[in-house]
């Protein structure tokens, strides 16, 4: 593995591996064993979009494997001012030993992998976010022991989280069930690359079809970063994509309920089940930190 840029890029043995990692890195944190693996390496982490959980994991994740780094908001670098990517690429490639990124397309960051020398990571695009979904399965993993037999859910938006998710359940050998409004569907790549598995994927409009026996449910905002604009329309075209009591109903027992966040309580979850499931949506939270310093260790040290 070179890069973090999509999970399509990596292997099932790859996924596991990091996964593996990232479980015992929680250990050696819980237990205070001395990991100071990226000792002396530097993080440039660019932003061009807002962050709460990304930014102060990748921050923190650095300093406990013992490195740095560097929080780059757009706003500030000459990229913000027109510079281009290839020549950001370059130069950053001289003083770094990794670019995280944060950014709209997905483009700018399969293009900072190609004209830098050093690993680039996607710490979300409008297409994927990559770092949550290994997150998201490692905090399937620790909840229900393995992946064989799970069936995953996902409601909401056909954004880069119904993207990543997709790809991620899929590999791991989970079946996933997607409902989505009509003309919110996942990105055409991705549906072409669930067709790779096939009797594991659906997409349907229905969100108590997708729903029942599901084990793992999944949502995310209605309004994703830069659709701000859009955010009173897709309101009333989104309602009903929702996860509550009712829809829980046809679940299987003992099902887990994951969001990325931040969330919006009484749009794509009411306030009731979120709360219900808090334990395991802040442990997925937590897990962006452990899961994240395995990708850096697996790709900078
Ligand atoms: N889930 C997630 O990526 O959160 P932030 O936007 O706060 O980084
Ligand atoms: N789909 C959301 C995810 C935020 C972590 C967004 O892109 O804003």
């Amino acid at each position: 593995m070179k890069h973090l840029l999509t999970l399509e890029q990596l292997s099932k043995e790859e996924i596991l591996d990091i996964l593996n990692l990232a479980d015992q890195l929680k250990f050696q944190k819980k237990n205070k064993i001395d990991h100071h693996i990226l000792k002396g390496k530097t993080l440039g982490m660019i932003f061009q979009k807002a962050s709460t959980r990304t930014r102060v994991s990748f921050e923190v994740g650095m300093y406990e494997l013992g490195g740095q780094a560097l929080f780059l908001s757009s706003r500030d670098l000459q990229i913000g001012r027109g510079e281009s990517v290839e020549d950001t690429a370059r130069v950053l490639s001289r003083y770094l030993d990794g670019i995280m990124i944060r950014t709209f397309k997905q483009q700018e960051v399969e293009d900072l992998a190609k004209y830098g020398s050093i690993p680039v990571i996607n710490a979300l695009t409008d297409y994927a976010h990559p770092c949550q979904v290994l997150a998201d399965l490692m905090t399937i993993r620790e909840f229900k022991g393995a992946f064989e037999g799970l069936k995953c859910v996902y409601i909401g938006d056909g954004n880069n989280m119904a993207n990543s998710i997709i790809v991620g359940c899929l590999k791991l050998g989970m079946k996933i069930s997607v409902a989505t409004p009509n003309g919110y569907e996942p990105h055409p790549h991705i549906l072409e690359f669930a067709k790779n598995y096939p009797g594991q994927f659906t997409l349907t409009n229905d969100v108590m079809e997708a729903s029942k026996n599901g084990d793992v449910f999944f949502t995310d905002v209605w309004a994703s970063m830069g659709q701000e604009a859009e955010a009173i329309e897709r309101k009333k075209i989104f309602a009903g994509y929702q996860i509550n009591k009712e829809v829980l109903k046809v679940a299987n027992k003992d099902h887990m309920v994951l969001h990325c966040l931040p969330a919006h309580r009484g749009e794509e979850i009411t306030a009731e089940v979120f709360e219900m499931h808090a334990n395991e949506i802040f442990e997925e939270a937590e897990n962006r930190l452990h899961a994240q310093k395995a990708v850096l260790v697996r790709l900078l040290s």
